[in-house]
């Protein structure tokens, strides 16, 4: 038996592991673990979705295969029409979903570095091939080179983020509507728009979910993952335009968002005043952590509309730097790419992790 081709020299995607695992490798408590290497979030779920995850009775039947409860609640907190709503096992699923439908062997998608990996992985895994259109200075989208490679390659699918994954800066709406007039689909991944906002207004006045009403090559995923602190339940949605939506009834995973899952996000769009509070927490300690980045000499921290931020290392190697605060027991990500050299990326977390991180940067060399 032959393993198809494409995965005879497959690059694996790199997860980030859990506390128990970084626990026991670096020998102290999980309790003691700094984790600042994965934007999750600090404050973790709302008592709701934890009660409702010991109160639920239903755990030995299978879940709703429309999410019907959990999409109602969607239509009700984004403004979008339930039938335009699709939720799955985080918004991986949903990227994984989009290209298994739409990719025939060797179709070309763009993927625009620095980004989120999944994009590039989950094309080549829908045996796709990816074309990479590196991203300006300033972490804006080459429009130009987009367009020239449209016309030259006829990609369908074209990713972008806001905020964008790792650097956290927004996609500006005026280069959204450049890239909807190409004939592609527009995969918008607002993973992050919680934190670009202090309220629910905010937050719809943010998203550009809504657009996939009027524009028919427009798709927006967002997840629970980050703002709600369910990471570790998988749950995220999507907004799609009706023709790809009734393809992507047919094509999921029948069961693919969880009892548990399901529970705890209906939960958590029932607690807005609890969890509203924690991502406001999320984003002052994100301008704190800035300033403070700012005064360690050989940091430069970017600009973030997110839950982390990004920092370009000076006479410092990103590595070792990675390496010495991990003797501390503090976790962060670090990047040494040809569009990302010597950086590394720290989650916001709570004010005392954040002492605790500048003190250990203050004493470094
Ligand atoms: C840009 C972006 N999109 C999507 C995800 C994954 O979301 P989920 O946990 O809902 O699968 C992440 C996770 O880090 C991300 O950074």
């Amino acid at each position: 038996m032959k393993i198809a081709q494409r995965f005879k020299d497959f690059p694996a995607y790199s997860p980030i592991e859990p506390f128990e695992v970084l626990s026991a490798r670096i020998g102290k408590r999980p309790e003691e673990i700094i984790k600042l290497d994965a934007n999750e979030n600090p404050y973790g779920p709302c008592t709701a979705a934890l009660q409702a995850l010991t109160d639920t009775r239903v755990y030995h039947i299978y879940p709703d295969p429309e999410s019907r409860a959990l999409r109602a609640a969607l239509q009700k907190f984004t403004g979008v029409p339930i039938q335009y709503l699709m939720a799955g096992s985080g918004a991986d699923e949903l990227i994984d979903l989009i290209l298994r439908v739409l990719l025939e062997p060797g179709d070309t998608v763009i993927n625009c570095p620095p980004t989120f990996g999944m994009y590039p992985f989950d094309t080549r895994l829908n045996a796709g091939q990816v074309i990479d259109i590196p991203r300006n200075a300033d972490f804006s989208i080459d429009i130009e080179a987009i367009e020239i490679t449209v016309k030259n390659n006829q990609p369908k699918v074209i990713f972008v983020t806001s905020p964008n994954n790792p650097d956290g800066s927004l996609l500006s709406k005026a280069d959204l509507l450049h890239l909807l007039k190409l004939p592609l689909l527009v995969v918008l991944d607002e993973a992050y728009l919680e934190f670009t906002g202090d309220c629910v207004a905010a937050w719809r006045e943010n998203s550009c979910m809504g657009w996939v009403q009027n524009f028919n090559n427009l798709v927006v995923l967002r997840t629970f993952s980050k703002w709600a602190g369910l990471a570790g339940l998988r749950v995220g949605y999507g907004a799609f335009p009706l023709w790809l939506m009734s393809v992507l009834w047919v094509a999921k995973q029948p069961y693919n968002v969880n009892v548990a899952a399901s529970q705890a996000a209906i939960a958590s769009l029932q607690s807005l005043e609890e969890l509203i509070p924690n991502v406001n927490k999320l984003r002052s300690e994100r301008e704190r952590l800035w300033q403070l980045l700012q005064n360690i000499p050989f940091i430069n921290p970017y600009p973030s509309q997110a839950n982390f931020i990004l920092c370009a290392l000076e006479d410092v190697s990103g590595t070792e730097l990675k390496h010495y605060l991990i003797s501390k027991g503090i976790f962060i990500r670090t990047y040494d790419t040809p569009n990302l050299r010597n950086t590394i990326r720290i989650s916001v977390g709570r004010p005392a992790q954040t002492v605790q991180l500048i003190s250990a940067l203050e004493e470094y060399q």
